[in-house]
C-alpha cells in the first residue's frame, strides 16, 4: 500500500469515526457510491454552502440565488444535449466481468505515471536542499521529462479520439499501454461503448399516464430555463449571475474514492449572463475570482492548480479545472466554463419562448452568452477534510491527530469545558455555553481528564476548548486553548464572544481574497 493509499484511509475511518461521513444504509451493508453526512459533516457541508454562499450572492450585487426543483421537464434534457451526448465511453473485463470507465483507465495510467514524477521530485528535493529549483528540475531532468512527455502524449490522444468519437483507438490505447484491470490484472478487455449517466424515473398515478422523467444530471439547467423569469422579476441588467445549490444525480459507472465521485452529489453552481464577445475577459475575471475564493481558506497554494481542457463539451468554447491535491494526486475540483449561447438558443429552440435580453443601451435584443462556474459540494468537503487531517509529533515524543479545519468552516466553533465534574464548575460551563450558542455552534464535554478532551477536540477540528477551573469562581476568567498552536491565555469570560467572532468571521476570511 503506498503512502497515498494509507493517508487517503485514514481519512475515510476519521470521517466515520468522528461523525463525519456515514455509507448509506449501513445496517443493510451500504449503497454503493452513496453516502450520508452525519452530525459534523452535516455543519461542515452547511458552512462550505454558506461561504460560497456568501461570496458568490451576498458580496455580489448582480448575482442573485434561486432553488429550482430537481425534477424537471423532460424536454429540458434533450434541449442541453444531456439525453443524446451526456455519456461515459465504459469498457468491460471479459474475465473478471467488472466494468470501468475507459477513460479513468488511462487517467489513472498517467496518475502513476505523475506519483513517480513527485517521488523524483521530493528525492532531488532532499538531495539539493535549500538550493533545490523546482521548476527548472522538472524542465531539465531527462527522465521527469520523458515521464512528462508520456502523460501529455496519452492524455491529448485519448482527448483527440473521444472528441472524434473514436472508441476504437481509445481501446486500442487501452491494449497498447497495456493496461490491466486494477483488480485482477486481466488485459482481456472487450471493446469500448457509450453509457448515459441519468437516472430515469416516473410520475404520475397510473402506468399508462405515467411521465418518463430524469432526476437532473447539473443543477445548471435549472438556472436556464428560468432566466427570463429571474431577469424580468429582479430587473436584472447584463452582466448578471444566477446561483444555485443543490442535488444532482449521475449513474456514475466508476462511482469510488469516498465522496470524491457519488451517484447523489450536490452542486454550488453559477451562470453568468454577459453580452456576447465578452466571453473571453468574463473567463479570466472568473478563473481568478475562483481561485481567490480557494486560496481565502489558506489550504496551500501549491495544492491548486489549473487544467485547461483539451476535449471541450458539446456547449462551451473555452474551459478549464480547479484541480486539488486530494490523497489520491491532483483531481478536477471545480469547472469552469464558457458555455456561449448554446443552452439558451437551445431552450428557445425546444421551447419555442424568446429567451432574449433586451439591451437599452444598444437598443437590441440578443441571446446572452454564458460564463458558469460550477463546483462539487462533496468534492469541495473532500479537499477541506483531506488537507486538514494531520499527524503531529509533539515535543514530549507523542504523536496527536489534528483536523485543522478552516475555522470559519468548523462543525463546532469551541469546546467549553469543566475541569472537574465538581464546584460550580459544571454550571459555569453551561452558562458560557448557554450564552454563546446564540452566535456559534459549540459543545460541552466533561468527560475525560482534561488533556484527553482536548485531544479529542482536536481530532473534531474544534479551533478553540475554553476550560473553567477553580480561578474561574474567583476573577471570571477561563483558558481558551488554540487547536493548531496549543498555546493557551487567561481570557475574561465576557471577551469570549468576540475573541471566537474575530477568528470564524466569514468576513474576515473573505477580505483575505
Ligand atoms: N454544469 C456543469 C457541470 O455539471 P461538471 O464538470 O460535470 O460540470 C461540475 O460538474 C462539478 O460537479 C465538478 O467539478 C465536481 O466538483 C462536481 N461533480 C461532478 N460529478 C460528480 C460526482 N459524480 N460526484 C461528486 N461531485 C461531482
Amino acid at each position: 500500500m503506498t503512502n497515498q493509499d494509507d493517508q487517503f484511509k485514514k481519512v475515510i475511518s476519521h470521517a466515520k469515526e468522528y461523525g463525519y461521513v456515514f455509507q448509506s444504509s449501513e445496517i443493510y451493508d451500504g449503497l454503493s457510491a452513496v453516502y450520508d453526512y452525519a452530525q459534523n459533516g452535516a455543519e461542515l457541508k452547511k458552512n462550505i454552502r454558506d461561504y460560497w454562499w456568501k461570496a458568490m450572492v451576498q458580496m455580489h450585487d448582480n448575482i442573485v440565488g434561486i432553488d429550482a426543483a430537481i425534477f424537471m421537464h423532460p424536454t429540458t434534457w434533450k434541449a442541453s444535449g444531456h439525453v443524446d451526448a451526456f455519456n461515459d465511453p465504459l469498457i468491460d473485463n471479459k474475465d473478471s466481468k467488472k466494468r470501468y470507465r475507459a477513460d479513468v483507465l488511462i487517467e489513472d495510467y498517467c496518475a502513476k505515471i505523475e506519483a513517480k514524477i513527485d517521488k523524483e521530485v521530493d528525492k532531488a528535493a532532499k538531495r539539493f536542499g535549500d538550493s533545490f529549483d523546482k521548476a527548472q528540475y522538472l524542465a531539465t531532468n531527462t527522465r521527469v521529462v520523458e515521464y512528462q512527455e508520456k502523460i501529455n502524449t496519452t492524455l491529448s490522444r485519448m482527448a483527440k479520439s473521444l472528441e472524434k468519437e473514436d472508441l476504437a483507438d481509445v481501446k486500442a490505447l487501452i491494449e497498447e499501454l497495456e493496461i490491466a484491470d486494477p483488480l485482477t490484472g486481466s488485459k482481456n478487455w472487450t471493446d469500448v461503448k457509450q453509457f448515459n449517466l441519468m437516472f430515469g424515473t416516473k410520475l404520475g398515478a397510473s402506468a399508462e399516464n405515467a411521465m418518463d422523467l430524469y432526476l437532473r444530471p447539473e443543477t445548471a439547467q435549472g438556472i436556464f430555463v428560468n432566466f427570463l423569469n429571474v431577469q424580468k422579476t429582479g430587473r436584472m441588467k447584463i452582466p448578471f449571475g444566477i446561483a444555485q445549490t443543490g442535488k444532482a444525480f449521475r449513474n456514475e459507472i466508476v462511482a469510488r474514492q469516498f465522496i470524491f465521485r457519488m451517484r447523489e452529489f450536490e452542486q454550488m453552481e453559477m451562470q453568468f449572463f454577459i453580452k456576447p464577445g465578452t466571453q473571453k475577459e468574463w473567463f479570466e475575471h472568473w478563473k481568478e475570482t475562483r481561485m481567490k475564493w480557494h486560496l481565502s481558506l489558506g489550504m496551500g497554494t501549491d495544492n491548486y492548480r489549473f487544467h485547461d481542457h483539451e476535449k471541450l463539451a458539446h456547449y462551451a468554447d473555452a474551459a478549464t479545472d480547479i484541480e486539488f491535491k486530494f490523497p489520491f494526486g491532483f483531481k478536477e475540483l471545480e469547472g469552469i466554463h464558457s458555455r456561449t449561447d448554446f443552452d439558451l438558443k437551445q431552450h428557445e429552440e425546444f421551447s419555442g419562448k424568446k429567451l432574449q435580453y433586451f439591451d437599452h443601451e444598444d437598443n437590441a435584443s440578443y441571446t446572452p452568452y454564458v460564463l458558469e462556474t460550477s463546483i462539487g459540494l462533496d468534492r469541495m468537503f473532500l479537499a477541506v477534510f483531506s488537507n486538514s487531517l494531520v499527524e503531529e509529533e509533539l515535543d514530549n515524543n507523542t504523536t496527536r491527530t489534528v483536523l485543522k479545519l478552516p475555522a470559519v468552516l468548523a462543525p463546532v466553533k469551541a469546546a467549553i469545558l469543566p475541569l472537574v465534574k465538581k464546584d460550580g464548575l459544571p454550571e459555569i460551563a453551561k452558562q458560557i455555553v448557554d450564552d454563546l450558542k446564540w452566535d456559534f455552534n459549540v459543545d460541552y464535554d466533561e468527560k475525560d481528564a482534561v488533556g484527553r478532551r482536548y485531544r479529542r477536540q482536536d481530532a473534531n477540528g474544534t479551533p478553540f476548548c475554553i476550560t473553567v477551573d477553580h480561578d474561574t469562581l474567583e476573577d471570571n476568567t477561563v483558558t481558551i486553548r488554540h487547536r493548531d498552536s496549543m498555546e493557551q491565555e487567561r481570557v475574561k469570560i465576557e471577551d469570549l464572544r468576540h475573541i471566537i467572532k474575530q477568528a470564524v468571521d466569514v468576513k474576515t476570511w473573505l477580505m483575505k481574497m
